[in-house]
């Protein structure tokens, strides 16, 4: 075989031209040796002095293979001697397999740009080289499109990694990597960059570990179970059963009469002089008329009945009376065992402190429209950002809690044709849209499908946040067209992200178990090519914390006792 090469006999006069001051003389120079559709092998040399070099061939770097007029940008994903030896004295021969990302060329006005997939491929003994400063800066170009800046390209600090906050959101957005690699303070800074370039933008976080507020004092209203209000009549049938059934045994009826009552109940709302006083004038002619309301059996997809109902309200005591007037009636609908377990089930809820954000103060509501102002920052009063604590809420509760939020979000983003933009997102997604479909809340799982399938149309967007991207739903993953892969060290994890990734880059996902804290591959829409970065770096007070209080910016105040018991209650 004929060896290389010095690298002096690679100086054409086409490389000299073209370096930059601040390049090092020596360039680590290879020429192809072959070549398939996707992929070149580089023969290349190493000495004993250069192997240290700041521009020597390693995993994960662009190089440039030099065609003339354009250059190919390829990606190194292997490196070995050619022989199984080390010579001190001489160059060491070794192969380097590339794989081919894009092209660099002219663009017809005369400016160099990027693209994607390569049109000529290089001959064998085409001259590569450590990729220029000013290609990579090519290759990470949003080009026409507008980008913020959230950290930089790992393989060149001075490159800023850069993306499309519109392509981001627009087609919803997923972070995945393994536990303390930095995805919540990720997501601190995407959602930092993109309301400063979105101002009809509101997000809702649904925080399950409450650390979100301390990571945006100046930009986040905190709800949390005390401040909370979110009235049971504003939950659809599936989520109020989900609140109430949860945690026992449900009888085959049960779920049917709760639909009954709740359905009496709303029309006695309804009726004039909200159906108290009249029922008492009336007296019992009125007892049988939930039942004759046309509403005893609806569809099992109540879906449509679900979204008008829950927009109006009812009252508890109404509820308790249907269930007692049910229960004296002669001819029974449903045994009385049941309708009574029912009642008590709840009062107790009624009772239960922990609950008081959905029984306490519902009847003081008239509409929905307060509780939207308080959840989706209307007016936003330059506060654009919710951070929902989960964690302080009943465990059995959080599934429907996140079904109603999510619901609202799509429905009220819809409803204001364009005016606002929702995000919502989801942090620990597997555990509401797990792949799994026999586990999770359906309901959560059609509210976030919506949002993934049509929020796009109507300015309602996803951003997904997980650890096991393995247990997340397929077709929600497949719906964020912007993935931020962080370090993975499953491999059945690192299998749906390469899966997923669909261009030509798929060399790059086999780093996914090796990098570093903050590190991320990214592809997708909203970046200019897959992209190995690096996220900037938060100031403290920037960082999510758990256990922080809303507006507290230490973050660190140590709970009282009282916090703890409800916490642990919790
Ligand atoms: N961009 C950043 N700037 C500054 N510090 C960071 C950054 N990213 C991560 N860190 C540090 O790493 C720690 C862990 O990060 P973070 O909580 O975001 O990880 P995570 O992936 O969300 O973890 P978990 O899986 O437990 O939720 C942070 O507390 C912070 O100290
Ligand atoms: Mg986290």
């Amino acid at each position: 075989m004929q060896l290389p090469l010095k690298n002096a006999a690679f100086q054409t006069d086409v490389l000299p031209d073209r370096r930059e001051a601040s390049q090092p003389p020596e360039r680590a120079l290879g020429r192809v040796i072959a070549c398939d559709g996707s992929r070149a092998t580089i023969l290349s040399a190493v000495s004993t002095g250069n192997w240290l070099a700041g521009d020597a061939w390693t995993i994960g770097r662009m190089v440039s293979i030099n065609l003339g007029s354009s250059r190919i940008v390829a990606l190194v994903y292997k490196l070995h001697a050619v022989e199984p030896a080390w010579s001190e004295s001489e160059e060491n021969p070794i192969q380097v397999e590339v794989e081919f990302l894009g092209e660099v060329l002219e663009s017809a006005d005369g400016r160099m740009r990027f693209q994607s997939g390569i049109s000529t491929f290089p001959p064998i003994g085409a001259i590569a080289h450590r990729i220029r400063s000013g290609d990579l800066a090519l290759v990470h170009d949003l080009g026409d499109r507008s980008g913020v800046e959230i950290g930089h390209v790992t393989q060149d600090a001075s490159i800023p990694a850069t993306v499309s906050v519109q392509d981001m959101l627009s087609r919803h957005f997923a972070l995945v990597g393994t536990t303390g690699v930095g995805k919540s303070s990720a997501v601190a800074l995407l959602l930092r960059r993109a309301v400063s370039v979105r101002p009809r933008l509101r997000v809702l976080i649904l925080d399950p570990h409450n650390e979100y507020s301390s990571a945006f004092p100046d930009l986040a209203l905190t709800i949390d179970g005390d401040s909370l209000d979110l009235p049971f009549w504003m939950f659809r049938q599936e989520e109020l059963a989900e609140v109430v059934f949860r945690g026992r045994a449900v009888l085959d009826d049960e779920p049917d009469i709760l639909r009954e009552v709740v359905a009496a109940a709303r029309a006695r709302y309804r009726m004039p002089g909200n159906g108290q006083e009249l029922a008492r004038d009336l007296g019992s002619s009125l007892l049988k008329r939930p039942l004759d309301l046309g509403v005893s059996r609806q569809p099992a997809d109540a879906t449509q009945a679900g979204t008008v109902d829950a927009s109006t309200p009812y009252r508890l005591k109404d509820a308790f009376a249907v269930i007692d007037e049910m229960i004296g009636l002669h001819e029974l609908r449903w045994p009385r065992h049941a309708l009574r377990s029912l009642k008590v089930r709840l009062e107790s809820l009624h009772a239960d402190p922990r609950y008081r954000f959905m029984f306490g103060r519902a009847n003081m509501y008239e509409t929905v429209a307060p509780i939207l102002a308080q959840v989706f920052r209307i007016p936003m009063h330059g506060r654009p950002i919710t951070a929902f604590q989960l964690g302080g809420l009943p465990g059995e509760v959080v599934n429907a809690v996140a079904s109603v939020l999510s619901r609202l979000a799509f429905d009220l983003a819809s409803a204001s044709q364009g005016a606002y933009e929702i995000l919502v997102l989801c942090e620990e997604a597997h555990r509401y849209v797990p792949s799994d479909t026999a586990l999770g809340f359906a309901p959560t799982r059609q509210a976030l499908a919506r949002i993934a399938k049509e929020g796009r149309k109507y300015g309602a967007y996803l951003g997904i946040v997980t650890q096991r991207p393995g247990e997340l739903d397929p077709t929600i993953l497949s719906q964020c067209s912007t993935v931020f892969a962080m370090r993975l060290a499953n491999e059945r994890d690192q299998q749906i992200i390469r899966s997923a990734i669909s261009d030509a880059s798929a060399s790059t996902i086999n780093f996914l178990s090796s990098i570093g804290n903050r590190e991320a591959i990214a592809f997708g829409e909203g970046v200019a090519t897959t992209m190995r970065m690096r996220f900037a770096e938060l100031k403290p007070h920037e960082l999510p914390a758990m256990g922080a209080r809303g507006g507290d910016v230490a973050g660190r105040l140590e709970p009282t006792l009282d916090d703890m018991v409800r916490r642990m209650r919790a």
